[in-house]
């Protein structure tokens, strides 16, 4: 049984604060999420203010993990892509605490938000994650794929360059793939 809770935020104060401490400490400890050490806590407002402004208007979900009520982690879902990938989704931004890690939280929101794609009935999570110190062996643990590695892809948090690891993984079966398969002839 999860011993944390796991709900969607929206735009507040207290919210923007928690998951910009979250940031700040992931940043300072190594973890590669786009940022630079040290992170300064308006450029981690900033970022949450318009991630959740864009959750707010339906185009992404943060979610968020609970302990009581200390925000431990959280990871993004990113529904608004281009007109030609109405069917795909992508995940971001998956950060624990140092306090909550290798209990299970990053887990279960990673199920959490394959759950919540499939209900918005998208058929493909695509994601990517760092060679060194990234969540690649989580990921797999899910059943994602490993599509290729980019070299030198991006700066860690202390600098030095890493690569990044491209995963994808099917969530249903395609509608036409299903069509496509019964009206086979059967000969
Ligand atoms: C990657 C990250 C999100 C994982 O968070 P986490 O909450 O510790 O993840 P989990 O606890 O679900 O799983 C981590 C490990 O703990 C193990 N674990 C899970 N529940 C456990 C439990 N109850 N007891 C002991 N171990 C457990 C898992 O098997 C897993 O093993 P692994 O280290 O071999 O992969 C976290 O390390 C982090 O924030 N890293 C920095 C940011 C980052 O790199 N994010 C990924 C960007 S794509």
């Amino acid at each position: 049984m999860t011993p944390f809770r796991i709900e969607p935020l929206a735009s507040s104060a207290a919210a923007c604060a928690a998951l910009s401490d979250i940031l700040i400490e992931v940043v300072a400890h190594g973890g590669s999420v786009s940022f630079m050490h040290p992170l300064s806590r308006d450029a981690a407002s900033r970022f949450w203010e318009t991630s959740l402004a864009s959750a707010d208007r339906g185009e992404r979900i943060v979610l968020g993990a609970f302990d009581r009520d200390h925000l431990i982690g959280t990871v993004t879902l990113l529904l608004d892509l281009p007109p030609n990938q109405p069917h795909r989704a992508e995940i971001a931004k998956m950060m624990t605490r140092l306090s909550h890690r290798h209990r299970g939280v990053a887990t279960a929101l990673l199920r959490a938000a394959e759950q919540l794609a499939i209900d918005r009935e998208r058929t493909l999570l695509v994601l990517d994650t760092a060679v060194e110190d990234g969540a690649s062996g989580l990921y797999e643990r899910f059943g994602f794929q490993l599509a290729g590695i980019i070299p030198d892809y991006a700066l860690k948090p202390h600098g030095g360059l890493t690569g990044t690891m491209i995963y994808w993984k099917r969530l249903l079966a395609p509608a036409s793939c299903c069509i496509m398969s019964r009206s086979l002839p059967s000969s």
